[in-house]
């Protein structure tokens, strides 16, 4: 399963590029105002730290105020431009859709966004999006059951072949990526710290602990020590 890290925050891509593998990146505009930039400063950034390195998609969302299919075509265009590796983050409303259908038919790839359904998840596949991106957090928030959620989009895509790739987004917690794994979904994308303490157990440090105390009295080891 890929890992993509959701963020804009170039020192924290930069850092999980080269130490964690990362596969790819997404943003959303939270993320942009968080970063504390400009959006276009933010984009040069992220097109340049990249530029050259093939199939590491970074998710660009286009302005949410856009409501109209066209508009929306135009901007991602101009998005596009500035990168190969950018790829139109859409959201999953019906002229969304339709302006997702016309970037792929012009080889822009697209990741339709804000997901919270199969049945929103069905049309991306159908018209070849790139990436759809179902979440979870804020549903689990809202006291909505995720439990079959990401295993049903993930079987009826299996069921049709489609070729769409899941990014199960907004995630909390390593139980979460474990369960989108266990669904087999093909990407998760997650903040930094999340990423981080998923690394992370305790029992690890007690192991730890008691080796390194083992280690310490190890007169082998002493003897190799000189
Ligand atoms: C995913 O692509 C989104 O950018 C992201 O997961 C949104 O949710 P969050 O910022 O609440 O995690």
């Amino acid at each position: 399963m890929k890992y993509f890290l959701d963020s804009a925050i170039i020192e924290d891509i930069r850092y999980a590029y080269e130490n964690w593998a990362i596969d790819g990146v997404t943003t959303n505009p939270r993320h942009i105002m968080n970063s504390g930039k400009p959006l276009l400063t933010v984009l040069g950034e992220m097109g340049s730290e990249f530029e050259g390195v093939e199939n590491f998609p970074i998710s660009v969302e286009i302005n949410p105020h856009l409501d109209d299919a066209k508009k929306m075509v135009i901007e991602g265009n101009k998005i596009a431009k500035l990168s190969s590796n950018f790829v139109i983050k859409i959201p999953c409303t019906e002229q969304g859709l339709i302006a997702a259908k016309e970037f792929e038919k012009e080889g822009i790839r697209t990741n339709v966004t804000l997901v919270f359904s199969p049945s929103q998840a069905l049309q991306p596949a159908r018209i070849g999006a790139k990436f759809v991106s179902p979440f979870v957090g804020w549903k689990e928030n809202s006291g909505d059951d995720t439990s079959q959620y990401i295993q049903d989009i993930v079987n009826i895509y299996k069921t049709y072949n489609y070729e769409t790739e899941i990014i199960v987004a907004a995630l909390r917690s390593g139980k979460q990526i474990v369960d989108s794994a266990k669904a087999g979904a093909h990407i998760v994308t997650c903040g930094f710290d999340v990423y981080k303490e998923s690394f992370y157990h305790a029992f690890t440090d007690y192991g730890l602990d008691k080796f390194r105390k083992a280690w310490d009295n190890t007169a082998t080891e002493k003897a190799m020590a000189k």
